[in-house]
């Protein structure tokens, strides 16, 4: 089992598969997806990937998500998913998407085996929805939904970049009560990080969480208790709706404790937190199946560097400059 020097362990990985993305979120990738002319390594083979999961398997990894940019635009996609799961032994594989395409997709995913999904949808109302990721593309995100619900697929979440001005009044909250009563999906709003590239945006659209987590207080919704390898998101039931809510508050005091997640970056790097500079690539000892038991002693070594916090509310955003790369 991986274990830091803080006690925590980690049974979940986040593994990028692609830095690409078709969305242009504000916060993200305002301009787009621009070729990193300083970085020209490969994003991760299929088999690059299958040698990582089977060696975080052995370190009794059982979960895996799969994040971008937008995994889905990977050609291999469905391929990577059947090898985790198929050749690699884990048990759990969840991706984050845009929803891009969901509509059509829906049927695929659901065929592919794939045990959970995160759809990004910082809005329920069309204008914002395309104001903030520049694309007009909510209808087929909740058609998709749809058809993922009518196939029987239970495991949906949906997360919303929380944002001052724009995702963030009484009526915003209480468009997404009414979608979650009576849709037996998850939603939850993050708290919007500073990252290197987006420090004007952050200044003028950071709302604290609090407001949501006010709302949720004055109308009934009642706190989950963490159950043991619960992640970082806070939960709130309430019995007359079939969906949960959920908060992610990056920048409150206890948001690292629960930290159960180590990431993997498109190519190859192992991050040991989304923020801060710690990390080294791994990559040299996927090519061959012979190189495990290295591989193993590489990342348990890399363990002791995983510090207790990240350095956020300091303005330390580390070697983030957006998380297209690390996937949120
Ligand atoms: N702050 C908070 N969440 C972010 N995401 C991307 N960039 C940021 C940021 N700066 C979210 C996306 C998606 C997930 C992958 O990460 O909206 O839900
Ligand atoms: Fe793409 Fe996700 Fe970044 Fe939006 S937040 S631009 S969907 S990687």
């Amino acid at each position: 089992m991986l274990k830091d020097s803080f006690g925590r362990t980690f049974p979940y990985i986040r593994m990028s598969i692609t830095d690409i993305c078709n969305f242009k979120c504000g916060y993200c990738l305002p301009n787009g997806y621009q070729v990193d002319k300083s970085d020209n390594r490969k994003f991760l083979h299929l088999d690059e990937i299958k040698r990582l999961a089977k060696c975080f398997s052995e370190f009794g990894v059982n979960k895996i998500r799969i994040t971008g940019g937008e995994p889905t635009v990977r050609k291999d996609f469905f391929e990577i998913i059947k090898v985790l799961k198929n050749d690699a032994g884990i048990n759990k594989v969840v991706i984050t998407t845009n929803g891009y395409h969901l509509d059509k997709k829906a049927k695929l995913l659901v065929d592919s085996g794939l045990n959970g999904i995160n759809i990004s949808i910082d809005s329920l109302d069309r204008e914002t929805f395309k104001n903030v990721t520049g694309h007009d593309r909510l209808p087929e995100i909740l058609e998709g939904i749809k058809n993922l619900q009518d196939l029987g697929f239970e495991n949906i979440k949906i997360n919303a970049v929380l944002l001052k001005g724009i995702n963030s009044s009484k009526k915003d909250f209480d468009t997404w009560s009414k979608f979650i009563q009576n849709n037996k999906v998850d939603f939850r709003y993050i708290e919007l990080m500073q990252t290197g590239d987006n420090l004007e945006y952050f200044k003028k659209y950071h709302a604290s969480s609090k407001i949501f987590k006010n709302y949720l207080n004055e109308n009934n919704w009642i706190y989950q208790t963490l159950g043991k390898d619960a992640g970082p998101s806070l939960n709130y039931i309430n019995p007359e709706y079939k969906g949960k809510f959920g908060i992610i508050a990056p920048y409150s005091k206890d948001f690292c404790k629960t930290c159960n997640r180590l990431r993997i970056t498109s190519r190859g790097d192992l991050r040991l937190c989304l923020f801060g500079n710690t990390g080294i690539s791994v990559r040299h000892l996927l090519q061959k199946d012979d190189q495990l038991n290295e591989l193993k002693d590489l990342i348990l070594k890399q363990m002791q560097f995983k510090k207790e916090s990240h350095y956020l509310e300091l303005g330390d955003t580390g070697s983030t400059k957006n998380l297209s790369k690390t996937g949120g």
